[in-house]
């Protein structure tokens, strides 16, 4: 893993965004693509450059069980709202969070990503250390799955809802496997409350119960992270 210290999350948007402009000149075609607060600046950079995606192809790490794509905490939302409806794409594919049959649902979201290999994959991390919503022990192995949210988790994202009733209990999440097809990943963290999660992925062992720390195993990882997200790293 490369770990490139940025002074704030602005800063580390546009060296992400850089990044992904130069994956785009040799070629890049698939976009991997998180929600979370962490990659909004990254997205504005894209908005406001001067690139063109209509030929792109973007696909998303995750989405809620039971909320509907007008719903504005829906990662469908979050995507047109951050970037999609700014910057048209070719396709977006997002998992569909209120399909009837979840598992069918998985199987189709497998197909897809294997259908277009992802070049490029933005990843936030959890406190706790998820990619995607994988959870500590969730197997290495997963693809697609339907995921219970830990209660950690959930109180986690339950700022972003009027109450914490109503946050889902369930998500449909890209696997660690899944993730780790991807050609290139980068991750970034900003702040203290991701320092352990940032120490355990980079220093720690690997291990279901750190899943980012499987990233120590893929060979073209870039961490983009500030002093606080760093603080705990020797
Ligand atoms: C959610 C998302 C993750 C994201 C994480 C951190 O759980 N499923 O993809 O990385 O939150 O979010 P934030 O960037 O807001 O800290």
């Amino acid at each position: 893993m490369k770990v490139i210290n940025v002074k704030n999350a602005q800063e580390g948007g546009l060296v992400a965004f850089n990044l992904l402009k130069k994956e785009l000149d040799k070629g890049a075609k698939t976009l991997g693509l998180a929600t979370g607060s962490t990659p909004i600046p990254f997205y504005e950079e894209l908005v406001s450059s001067d690139i063109d995606f209509s030929q792109l192809t973007s696909i998303n790490l995750d989405e809620y069980v039971g909320l509907a794509p007008s719903n504005d905490q829906s990662y469908h939302y979050f995507m047109h709202k951050h970037l999609f409806d700014a910057k048209p794409f070719k396709d977006n594919f997002l998992p569909d969070g209120l399909a009837k049959d979840l598992e069918a649902e998985t199987d189709h979201y497998n197909h897809i990503i294997d259908e277009h290999p992802i070049d490029f994959q933005i990843l936030g991390i959890g406190r706790n250390g998820h990619i995607g919503f994988n959870e500590p022990g969730t197997s290495f192995d997963e693809n697609t799955h339907v995921v219970d949210l830990e209660q950690s988790t959930i109180e986690a994202n339950s700022r972003f809802f009027s109450s914490i009733d109503q946050v889902p209990k369930q998500a449909l999440s890209m696997g660690i496997a899944s993730i780790l097809k991807s050609k290139m990943i980068v991750l970034m963290a900003y702040g203290k409350d991701k320092a352990s999660a940032i120490k355990g992925m980079i220093e720690g062992p690997v291990t279901e119960e750190m899943p980012a720390s499987i990233l120590q195993k893929h060979d073209n990882v870039i961490v983009i992270v500030d002093d606080e997200a760093a603080s705990e790293l020797n």
